[in-house]
């Protein structure tokens, strides 16, 4: 992979997890990592309505790459020790002004409920904070997708209002997104109360 010129890092440990930037060869894993998690997925995830064959989500992949090395939308596959890939979780809608960023995420159906995407969104979020330096990190989550937007509220992450038929979902329902956001703030008040 050509030698990225932004600032973020293409691979991030976890104690459990590797996250390493989206690129070219992924298309088979991203391929069924959704196609296993398509129950869960729809109707929250556009992706979910775009899963294609292997050359889509190789292009899907090599777009994601491309992306990354601009600085202009961050995708991080997430892997497992042994290679298979779980999730996935990006930063997009940099707004380098404020700056603030918003995220987006998702786990593969057979990896829920053990912890996993609170351990790889949350390595995304200090990087997002300490080496993008954005102030605001923004969650927008489907009101109906309640398993997404408590992931948020264990993150601290504090709720700010709904918008309503702001977009609509994968099936091309209108529907209405609960706003979240992670400011300093937030984080100075969940540092000083486990201290
Ligand atoms: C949203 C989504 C990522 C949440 O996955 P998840 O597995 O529930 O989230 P977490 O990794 O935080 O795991 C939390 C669960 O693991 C349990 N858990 C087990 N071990 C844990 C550990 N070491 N640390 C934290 N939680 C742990 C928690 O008790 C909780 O269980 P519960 O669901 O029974 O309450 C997943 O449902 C998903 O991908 N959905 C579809 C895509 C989507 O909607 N994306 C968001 C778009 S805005």
């Amino acid at each position: 992979m050509a030698e990225s010129s932004n600032p973020l890092p293409l691979e991030i440990r976890t104690e459990r997890l590797v996250l390493r930037s989206a690129r070219a060869g992924d298309g088979a894993a991203l391929r069924e990592a959704i196609g296993v998690s398509l129950d869960d997925f729809y109707p929250w995830l556009s992706i979910a309505a775009q899963l294609g064959d292997l050359e889509t989500m190789e292009r899907v992949s090599r777009l994601a790459e491309s992306s990354f090395e601009k600085g202009e939308f961050y995708v991080w596959r997430v892997w497992d020790r042994g290679g298979v890939m779980i999730g996935s979780v990006d930063l997009h809608s940099l707004d380098r002004a404020v700056p603030s960023c918003e995220i987006g995420y998702w786990l593969r159906s057979d990896w829920t409920g053990l912890g996993f995407a609170q351990e790889f969104v949350s390595a995304a979020i200090e990087v997002a904070r300490n080496e993008l330096g954005v102030e605001r990190i923004e969650a927008r989550c489907d009101v109906r997708n309640e398993r997404a937007w408590r992931l948020v509220e264990r993150l601290g992450f504090s709720f700010e209002g709904i918008v309503r038929h702001d977009e609509r979902d994968a099936a091309g329902e209108l529907c209405s997104n609960k706003v979240y956001a992670l400011i300093s703030a937030d984080v100075e008040r969940d540092r000083s109360k486990s201290a």
